[in-house]
């Protein structure tokens, strides 16, 4: 069967398919050569010279990801931030981008604090609606527009398509980073996007046991050869293991992610209106301010991500977290494991997360234990 036309479910199931020729064997071997050797007559027929630009490891994850977005090529990163920054890298002083306001906060520090000393010019607006968007953009001179949708740690929602056809009609390139809505969910290649970005540490992987990035090219031009360079410059090059990991990972990824969605779903309309509850911030909410894009641009669910704000403020938020058992008070997302932290505390001075945000991250447990989990902590903190 040719692979190509399967559907992704078999694509990620069986990572395309592939048995290594030598052995067999159905997963892969780790390869962890740092380099290659030349052909006597000095040439590097195998296309392979050092692994900091390249690796077999990477080839079986890349292809997979490729398909799944439905791209013309893909790269791995040793993190979802060298991936994202590689993308603004490859951008020349002085250009123009365009990005939300709100988004993960550390790429947002690094726009703040270092693109704009590295002279990008770096203008954050709300990217949820596509008039500003199209007031904010200079044509031929803004390169570069940057979405993330559903937005952390609000879970705001940007229309893809019609940010898009504006970035088109202006001649920039548009990047999504589309770690929540997963390959599962949405495909901004095929909605028009130039570039999607995952931080694979989350969803791909899905098991909170690697650090990785990647990123997926609807075609391979220049600018994605420039990003190519960037990562084989700059180095920001995953492991062979760590690459290894993200595939294995990747196979159950649909699975993972419909359950999570599925789940946080449940979470987001049980405590919807609930009495500790001040809002539940969640795309799957009818009520919600992108709830129709997000209904138009993910398929099968919202995501796994939620917030709750908690009535009575920082004080309660904090300790609803403490009360906790089910749920593990951490950082990240994307795992197995359902993940909640008081959000301000993390991004610090000028995050848009209110004090009394607690974000939620589903994982794959069962959703009554965790609706009742939330249930018996909030009502403690409010006692
Ligand atoms: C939406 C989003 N983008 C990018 C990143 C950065 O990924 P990493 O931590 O792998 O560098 C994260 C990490 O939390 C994220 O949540």
């Amino acid at each position: 069967m040719d692979p190509t036309k399967l559907k992704p479910e078999s694509v990620a199931a069986q990572a395309l398919g592939w048995v290594d020729e030598k052995t067999r064997a159905i997963t892969p071997p780790i390869h962890l050569s740092s380099t290659y050797l030349r052909d006597p007559d000095n040439q590097y027929r195998s296309g392979r010279v050092y692994a900091r630009a390249d690796n077999p490891a990477f080839d079986q994850a890349e292809a997979v990801l490729t398909q799944l977005e439905q791209g013309a090529a893909a790269l791995l990163f040793a993190s979802g931030m060298a991936a994202a920054t590689a993308v603004f890298q490859a951008l020349a002083p002085g250009d123009h981008v365009l990005a939300p306001q709100v988004m993960y906060w550390s790429l947002r520090n690094w726009l703040m604090n270092f693109a704009t000393h590295w002279g990008l010019q770096v203008e954050l607006i709300d990217m949820t609606d596509p008039a500003v968007v199209q007031a904010a953009i200079r044509p031929g001179k803004t390169k570069l527009v940057w979405v993330e949708t559903p937005a952390n740690p609000l879970w705001t929602v940007t229309d893809i398509a019609a940010t898009a056809a504006i970035c088109r009609a202006a001649g920039a390139k548009l990047a999504v980073d589309s770690t929540v809505g997963t390959p599962v969910l949405t495909q901004p290649l095929v909605l028009g996007a130039d570039i999607v970005m995952h931080a694979a540490t989350k969803y791909l992987g899905g098991h909170s046991d690697l650090i990785a990035g990647a990123l997926v090219a609807r075609e391979n031009d220049a600018f994605w050869q420039r990003i190519r360079t960037v990562r084989a410059q700059v180095g920001g090059t995953l492991g062979s293991f760590e690459a290894w990991l993200l595939l294995r990972g990747m196979r159950t990824l649909f699975l993972r992610v419909r359950q999570a969605s599925a789940s946080a779903q449940r979470i987001a309309e049980h405590f919807h209106g609930h009495r500790h509850v001040e809002a539940v911030l969640y795309p799957g909410l009818p009520g919600a301010p992108g709830h129709a894009v997000a209904a138009r641009q993910m398929k099968g669910g919202f995501g796994g991500m939620l917030s709750i704000r908690a009535k009575g403020g920082e004080a309660a938020a904090i300790a609803t977290a403490a009360h906790v058992e089910l749920w593990k008070r951490a950082t990240s997302l994307g795992g197995t494991e359902s993940l909640i932290e008081h959000r301000a505390s993390v991004e610090g001075a000028g995050t848009p997360a209110p004090a009394d945000l607690l974000r939620l991250s589903a994982g794959i447990e069962d959703a009554g234990d965790l609706i009742a989990d939330l249930e018996q902590a909030l009502a403690r903190a409010h006692a």
